[in-house]
């Protein structure tokens, strides 16, 4: 898709503060670190819009990009990350967990996972919390450059495997390095939301 117009147009803690539009909406979700806010800067071609950092946690409420006014990036802070209080990690999850279960613009949520590993405890949790839910995944394999093309497909099946990925949730590859897996990524996302 080519995005003409995107921008950081909500921040929010909680429900009363979400976009009141009723544009539909995305959500990226996985580690601390894996690269959600990465992803977005590539997918609109906008380098340091969504902040990105080598620290974990860089990412605390949730920001909701307008692309092009009809849809919406919602970047949502990572999970497994060790060094925040218990209290902190507790009024966080119960943030996340009321948008992604409660929000009706909520089409699907990207999630991703680091393509050379096997995705963590964590990352299985909420792959299977977001299936209780009946909530749409598309899963996003990402760092691909981090390893050769050879050893794709290899990781992906261990991903899928890991998982226990339903059939109907698609698994891509993708890096906000190179922007390899781009186009296929946004056609998958076009498709989901039917904009
Ligand atoms: P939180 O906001 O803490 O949850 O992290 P995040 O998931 O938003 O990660 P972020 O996009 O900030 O990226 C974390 C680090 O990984 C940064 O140093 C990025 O430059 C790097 N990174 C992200 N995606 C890629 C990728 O596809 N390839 C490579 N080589 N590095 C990446
Ligand atoms: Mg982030």
């Amino acid at each position: 898709m080519k995005v003409t117009k995107a921008e950081l147009a909500h921040v929010a803690v909680k429900a009363e503060q979400y976009p009141k539009n009723q544009l539909p909406e995305l959500a990226l979700a996985g580690r601390s670190n894996v690269g959600k806010s990465s992803f977005i800067n590539k997918m609109l071609n906008r380098k340091g819009l969504a902040r990105t950092s080598g620290q974990p946690g860089k990412t605390q409420t949730l920001n909701f990009y307008e692309i092009n006014e009809r849809l919406y990036f919602v970047d949502v802070p990572g999970y497994g990350y060790a060094k925040v209080s218990k209290t902190e990690r507790a009024a966080w999850g119960k943030m996340i967990e009321t948008y992604l279960s409660e929000r009706e613009e909520l089409k699907a949520v990207l999630q991703l996972v680091d393509i050379r590993h096997r995705p963590s405890e964590d990352d299985q949790l909420m792959y299977n919390w977001m299936k209780h839910y009946g909530i749409p995944v598309i899963l996003v394999a990402t760092k691909a450059d981090k390893i050769p093309k050879g050893k794709w497909q290899k990781q992906l099946t261990a991903i899928a495997k890991t998982l226990d990925k339903e059939a109907s949730d698609p698994l891509l590859f993708f890096s906000s390095a190179t922007g390899l897996g781009k186009d296929e990524a946004w056609r998958t996302i076009l498709n989901h939301l039917k904009v």
